[in-house]
């Protein structure tokens, strides 16, 4: 096994730090190791602390790298957060060839082109997404490769975000002894893994719900078209459920873990247990009833706060929504979603052995991204379902060239 076919992608959570191992054979993505470690110095998906978040990154990777018996030196890594832009940007260029067939060369320069745009001082550009080429007037077109013509147009995706957040995010990997092979929109690399083209195309939102945020993603016409991220998340269950029952926090997480329930009508009286008082030794017992009459109106104001931002956004026409996060794996959480959005709601959970949880969807996201972005022209090992698609739905293709090219060969990621 070479080392070309290893990859690593590091997503950095309100909760938690993960770094998983990903395998490319013939294109097929296999994970092979993962690395988890508590976050400490990140709030609501903010670094806060270098030095903390330094650690948790270094006892992420330590982890995997300790399961796998490799050193990891390069990483990618997922950036998300209210800071994170979309705009929209045109670039034309003249064909270079003499003999008028488009090349590598025209698409890096008309990609080039397109990132020409006015930013406030402190934006950056994250990534270019291509989202049509037109070649002569001749609007719908995936690749332009090979094609003839003498002017050649793109319509992309901008995304930006805040220089502060993306400068602290790279120092803190750098400061963890890893090179930062790419900056990836988790919002990307988990919609291509967790959606389906129809979905892609028919208007669907993602909705990522982690410890401190909730990232809202809505996919239109094959593209992401809008993304906007709230301060809301499973922390907010966990403290309802530590001032409900008087107790600590560490011990409303765990009860949250072991007994979480949503649905106040599927959760069970005869299933107990109990918590130290705050400030006290005594304990007092509980049923999962008296948990879940907790947690349900909570979860239920979360969904009612992404439905009305995803109103706000002018996305009043949603086909549907996926929903994946570490929160979305508590029983009960899809059919309060289910009521509330009023809508066709499924979870996303990524389809491998290890990682069978919500919660990875953004961690092998940014894996499945990159293997996207720098696939071939073939087609990938049948059978493979990356995530729990509906069945109707093919899994999408994906293919490994050798070597990782540059940002803006990227441009194809969005059309498969
Ligand atoms: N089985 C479960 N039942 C209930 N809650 C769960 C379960 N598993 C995870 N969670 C909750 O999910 C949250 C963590 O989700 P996730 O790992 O997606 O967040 P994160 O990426 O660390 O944070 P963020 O994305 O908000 O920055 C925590 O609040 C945790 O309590
Ligand atoms: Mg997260």
């Amino acid at each position: 096994m070479s080392n070309n076919d290893i990859i690593v992608s590091l997503d950095i959570g309100t909760s938690k730090v993960r770094a998983i191992i990903g395998e490319v054979n013939n294109g097929t993505l296999n994970i092979i190791g993962v690395g988890s470690a508590d976050s400490e110095g990140i709030r609501k998906g903010a670094i806060v602390d270098v030095d903390q978040t330094v650690q948790s990154i270094r006892s992420a990777v330590e982890h995997a790298e300790r399961m796998v018996g490799i050193e990891i030196t390069e990483v990618y890594v997922g950036i998300s957060g209210s800071h994170i832009g979309l705009q929209s940007s045109r670039g034309v260029v003249t064909v270079s060839n003499e003999d008028r067939e488009i090349g590598e060369e025209d698409i890096e320069r008309v990609s080039k082109a397109a990132e020409v745009v006015a930013l406030p001082p402190e934006r950056e550009i994250i990534d270019v997404v291509a989202k049509q080429f037109v070649v002569d007037g001749l609007e719908g077109i995936q690749d332009p490769r090979g094609m003839i013509g003498s002017r050649l147009e793109v319509e992309a995706t901008i995304v930006t975000g805040a220089k502060t957040a993306i400068h602290n995010l790279l120092r803190c990997v750098e400061k963890a002894d890893l090179k930062v092979k790419e900056l990836v929109l988790i919002s990307l690399g988990a919609g291509q893994l967790a959606l389906t083209k129809d979905e892609r195309t028919m208007r669907t939102a993602l909705i990522d719900i982690g410890a401190g945020q909730a990232t809202i993603s809505i996919f239109d016409s094959g593209n992401l078209a809008a993304v906007s991220t709230l301060p809301i998340g499973g922390e907010y269950v966990t403290n309802d459920i530590a001032y409900g029952l008087r107790t600590v926090t560490d011990q409303a997480e765990k009860v949250k873990l072991k007994y979480g329930c949503a649905m106040m009508a599927d959760a069970a009286e005869d299933v107990v247990f109990k918590v130290n008082r705050i400030g006290s030794s005594i304990e007092k017992e509980y049923t999962q009833e008296d948990l879940a009459a907790i947690i349900e109106p909570r979860v239920q104001e979360i969904f009612q706060l992404i439905h009305q931002e995803i109103y706000r956004m002018g996305y009043r026409d949603v086909a549907g929504y996926v929903l994946s996060g570490g929160t979305v794996a508590m029983p009960g959480v899809l059919q309060v979603a289910q009521s509330e959005l009023a809508a066709a709601v499924r979870l996303a959970v990524p389809d491998y052995i290890g990682v069978r949880d919500p919660a990875f969807t953004s961690g092998i996201g940014i894996l499945y991204s990159v293997i996207r972005k720098n696939r071939g022209r073939g087609s990938v090992a049948p059978g493979k379902k990356p995530v729990n698609r509906p069945k109707s739905s093919p899994a999408p293709e994906t293919t490994q060239k050798t070597g990782f090219l540059e940002k803006l060969k990227n441009m194809f990621s969005e059309f498969i």
